[in-house]
């Protein structure tokens, strides 16, 4: 039942339109001066005010003022004596929503109750679509034809509202970041912080500063306090990439935090609340560092509320279709144009690959090979997978190669780290731009 607040310090007045109320079926506070409102307003959830503006000595206006201020945004009608249309227009400013000149005519009240309250239903519904689309759309973002992946989108689609640490698991080039900022992104948290560290780029001291903050004078060069990550996602979500990766000592000092919602800058004395949720992710198999005694349990348990496996691509090859159309057309769209694609005999070749640098692996033969290719569209021959970690192997294959053939594989290893920059990978090879292209076999 929805209920109403008539405010009136003229008694027949608010006892007429309530009772009229009740029997349209609404509930109905009377209230006789802004003050009692007021208390009202606090002790009861109301979903439409009704206020005079004449109230005594006190007006409707500074009743709405104060919602107004203190962020309420409670539904509002005012009623206005004849000729006072000044404050009804001031009323208006301050929210209210609609206005009625006196004597009100009980009918033409309900009515206007009525186109408010389904106002704030629609309104409502457009809220929610339109949060449920931007999480939608975040996820959109993420190829997942395989029942391994649509499983783990439907997790963060049903922990959406839920707050709970999040530990992402999975090897090198998975994709663990990419969902990471999709749960943030779907997250009630949305809207707020989100930060994103490296735990295993940074050295020890520097990440415990980083994370924890420090005090001035907390250590040589400490010129400044500073404020740690952690109160900088206060509100918001912290990722902690390759969380493997960090010390014992930060191990127990993340845990203290974790249990007790506080943190310590380096040097201070005086603990600081914070409010941030984590996910973490890592590509070693935590559970195994915990049985060897790496990582700490007690913290490992902490983080892994809700574990989120990513699959290798060569366990989901259903996805490499799917995946490579995305590249593709991110390749088209890069080099604006709409004919590039792959023959069905490439595209069986990058099925049947085994991706030990997965999705990212995936992505750079794809990009490298348009770069390297000039036609539109890549047969098996042009799909060049460099191979990644796997210099040892190079050099025993190369071994028995003719020069010519070593100087292009190795043109190609460089292209390939370069993301196929053809003017960059010259630079490295000591070559200019256009011996580089003839020895690719273009022109020009
Ligand atoms: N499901 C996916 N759909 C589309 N692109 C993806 C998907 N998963 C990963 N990618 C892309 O693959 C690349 C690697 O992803 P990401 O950086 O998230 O992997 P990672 O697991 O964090 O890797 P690492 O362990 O090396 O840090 C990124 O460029 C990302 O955009
Ligand atoms: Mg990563």
């Amino acid at each position: 039942m929805q209920t109403i607040l008539i405010v009136d310090d003229e008694f027949p007045v608010r006892r007429t339109l309530g009772m009229f109320l009740s029997l349209e079926g609404f509930e109905v506070l009377e209230a006789g001066s802004v003050s009692q409102a007021r208390e009202m307003l606090v002790a009861k959830r109301v979903d439409v005010l009704i206020t005079d503006m004449r109230l005594g000595d006190d007006t409707g206006t500074s009743l709405l003022a104060q919602l107004h201020e203190q962020g309420n945004d409670v539904a509002s009608i005012v009623m206005t004596g004849y000729g006072s249309i000044e404050s009804a227009v001031e009323a208006m400013r301050l929210g209210a929503y609609d206005y009625l000149t006196k004597p009100v005519n009980p009918d033409e009240l309900v009515l206007r109750i009525r186109k408010l309250l389904d106002q704030r239903a629609l309104h409502e519904e457009v809220l929610r679509l339109r949060d449920q689309l931007a999480g939608k759309s975040q996820l959109g973002h993420i190829v997942a034809h395989s029942p391994a992946m649509q499983n783990i989108l439907e997790i963060v689609e049903r922990i959406r509202s839920r707050d709970i640490p999040v530990l992402i698991t999975g090897e090198t080039g998975t994709g663990k970041e990419v969902l990471a900022s999709a749960i943030y992104h779907t997250s009630s948290r949305a809207q707020k912080a989100y930060i994103t560290v490296n735990c295993a780029t940074l050295p020890e001291e520097l990440l415990d500063s980083e994370l924890f903050g420090h005090m001035k004078g907390a250590f040589t060069g400490a010129i400044s306090s500073s404020k740690g990550l952690f109160q900088q996602a206060n509100g918001g979500t912290l990722f902690l990439d390759e969380i493997g990766d960090i010390s014992p000592r930060l191990q127990a000092k993340l845990l203290r935090v974790l249990q007790e919602g506080e943190i310590r800058p380096v040097g201070g004395q005086k603990a600081v609340k914070v409010d941030v949720r984590v996910i973490a992710a890592t590509n070693r198999d935590l559970a195994a560092m915990v049985r060897s005694g790496e990582f700490r349990e007690d913290l490992f348990f902490r983080l892994n509320v809700l574990m989120v496996h990513i699959p290798p691509l060569r366990e989901r090859r259903e996805d490499v279709p799917a995946l490579v159309k995305h590249f593709v057309g991110r390749v088209a769209e890069a080099q604006q144009r709409h004919d590039v694609g792959l023959t069905r005999e490439a595209m069986q070749k990058l099925v049947a690959y085994d991706w030990p640098g997965n999705i990212r692996q995936l992505q750079n033969v794809i990009e490298c090979s348009f770069a390297l290719h000039s036609g539109p569209v890549l047969g098996a021959a042009e799909v060049l997978i460099t191979a990644i970690g796997a210099a040892r192997s190079h050099e025993e294959d190369e071994q028995l190669l003719p020069l010519a053939e070593i100087a292009m594989r190795h043109i190609q290893r460089v292209l390939a780290a370069h993301g196929g920059n053809q003017v960059a990978s010259a630079k490295v090879l000591g070559v200019s731009r256009s011996t580089l292209r003839r020895k690719l076999g273009e022109t020009g």
